[in-house]
């Protein structure tokens, strides 16, 4: 009986591993939306300081080239670019990186 009971519970934890690691890696646009308005669009919208236009594809293709990973990371660290100064998390730490992570999803689904 105990030996069936570990057995289900391995089992149970692969499956919820293997959940948490797809959803980690799909980013949900719709949900990024607010953290886009209220933190992001400050300078993504108008494409202030440097920061690529939201809506503005020739802006945008060269950087979703590099794939959502490469994006994300930098939107979470922040980076220095060509153009300009990308804060770390839009320079709101009570980002969560999964909202950032969003919000990078939503700005390229407008974006290409
Ligand atoms: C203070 C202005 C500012 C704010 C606020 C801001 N950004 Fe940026 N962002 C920039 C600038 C400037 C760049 C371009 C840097 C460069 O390439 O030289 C940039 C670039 C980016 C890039 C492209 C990175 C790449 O790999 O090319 C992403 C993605 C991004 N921002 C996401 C976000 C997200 C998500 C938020 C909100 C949480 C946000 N930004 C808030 C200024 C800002």
């Amino acid at each position: 009986m105990f030996r069936f009971v570990s057995i289900a519970l391995f089992a149970v934890s692969i499956v919820c591993m293997g959940a948490t690691n797809a959803s980690s890696a799909r980013y949900d646009k719709l949900a990024g939306k607010a953290t886009y308005d209220a933190t992001c669009a400050m300078c993504h919208k108008a494409g202030m300081m440097g920061a690529p236009k939201v809506g503005d594809k020739a802006a945008w293709a060269a950087r979703i080239k590099q794939g959502m990973d490469v994006m994300v990371t930098r939107a979470i660290n922040g980076f220095r670019g060509k153009k300009g100064m990308m804060p770390k998390k839009g320079g709101n730490p009570k980002l969560t990186d999964a909202q950032v992570g969003n919000a990078v999803a939503y700005m390229v689904s407008r974006s290409k």
